[in-house]
């Protein structure tokens, strides 16, 4: 068996793939202000790119799996419920036998997929959610619904799925949004994830003059609840702290609690190419070595040496592309 592990021991078990580089939001740390890229495409224009079919996902899929055993598949976008051939995708990532297959979305489209989504096997569904007052939320995510996001979040709470939200907070936009936030998805049963503002993107060449860091996120939440930290699982991207109104949350962050030593990711965009690591704005397509099993090995390898040893410091790539 070729090993596929760097020198500090980390090893890709997660595969994320993004599935489609659109997305019927346009999130204001995902896209600029002015709703140009960073290469001063207007908005229509970064709809534009070509994804890769069915049968070419599945290959793809297939052979990092058959090399380099995969515990987990997270679809994302973009959007991933845009993708047309998501339920039968979901089916032939099963078939290869990987069970723990995710999902990240806005849920605008999710009340009326819920139940076909988990009847073909997904198993849990992370959705981003970044306010509960709709003129905060619409300010930060432009072509948002609040109440479709909500009816999805509830839909697929419904279906006895494994559900987690995720907030990206950011200074003088919605901060003031972490307690109701908290307070939603304590009330649903679900656990929340707060996150540091990354510089993807458009944002690569900013100061992050929204960025709220981990310490103030905690303080804001310890105004109103006592917190008691929980144990970190490995290769956990988030911490963990008990809230005392019964509440689980979680705090993603890049800049003050990194988590890049035990990455265990690797990603695929939706054109095919592959990268070791959310810092890489290059990624490679691996279509030419899926049936050289000692290139393969040779290239995974190559791309497992591209993770930042400690933290990453933002990338020119829009999540958009990468999906997180
Ligand atoms: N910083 C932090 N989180 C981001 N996301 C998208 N862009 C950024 C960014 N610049 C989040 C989305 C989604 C997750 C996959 O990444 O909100 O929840
Ligand atoms: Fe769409 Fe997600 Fe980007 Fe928002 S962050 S614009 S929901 S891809």
């Amino acid at each position: 068996m070729i090993r596929i592990e760097d020198n500090l021991g980390r090893r890709f078990e997660k595969l994320r793939v993004s599935l489609i580089n659109d997305c019927n939001f346009s999130c204001v740390y995902c896209v600029s202000e002015d709703l140009t890229d960073l290469n001063g495409h207007s908005f229509p224009e970064i709809h534009k790119d070509k994804h890769l079919d069915l049968d070419e996902f599945v290959r793809q899929i297939k052979a990092v799996h058959r090399l380099n055993p995969l515990k987990s598949v997270r679809l994302t976008g973009g959007e991933p419920l845009l993708y047309r051939n998501l339920i039968p995708l979901i089916g032939e990532i099963r078939n290869l036998g990987i069970e723990d297959i995710r999902l990240t979305t806005n849920a605008y489209y999710l009340k009326q997929k819920a139940k076909k989504l988990v009847d073909a096997g997904l198993k849990s569904v992370n959705i981003s959610v970044d306010a509960i007052e709709p003129e905060v939320f619409n300010r930060i995510a432009r072509f948002g619904n609040t109440s479709r996001v909500f009816e999805g979040i509830e839909a697929a709470v419904d279906t006895g799925m494994n559900v987690k939200l995720n907030a990206v907070v950011m200074r003088g936009k919605n901060e003031s949004q972490i307690i109701p936030l908290l307070e939603y998805a304590t009330q649903l049963g679900v656990k929340i994830r707060y996150l540091e503002l990354m510089k993807m993107g458009h944002l690569y060449h900013s100061d992050n003059n929204h960025f709220f860091s981990e310490k103030e996120i905690l303080e804001t939440i310890q105004k109103k609840y006592q917190i008691e930290p929980l144990p970190r699982k490995q290769a956990e991207t988030a911490h963990y702290w008990k809230a005392s109104n019964g509440g689980l949350f979680g705090i993603i962050a890049n800049e003050s609690t990194p988590f890049c030593h035990d990455c265990n990711r690797l990603r695929m965009d939706s054109n095919g190419k592959f990268y070791g690591c959310l810092s890489n704005s290059h990624g490679e397509k691996l279509t030419p070595y899926l049936s050289n099993d000692e290139k393969l090995a040779e290239k995974l390898n190559g791309l497992l040496r591209l993770k930042q040893p400690v933290k990453f410091h933002g990338s020119e790539l829009s999540m958009r592309n990468i999906g997180g």
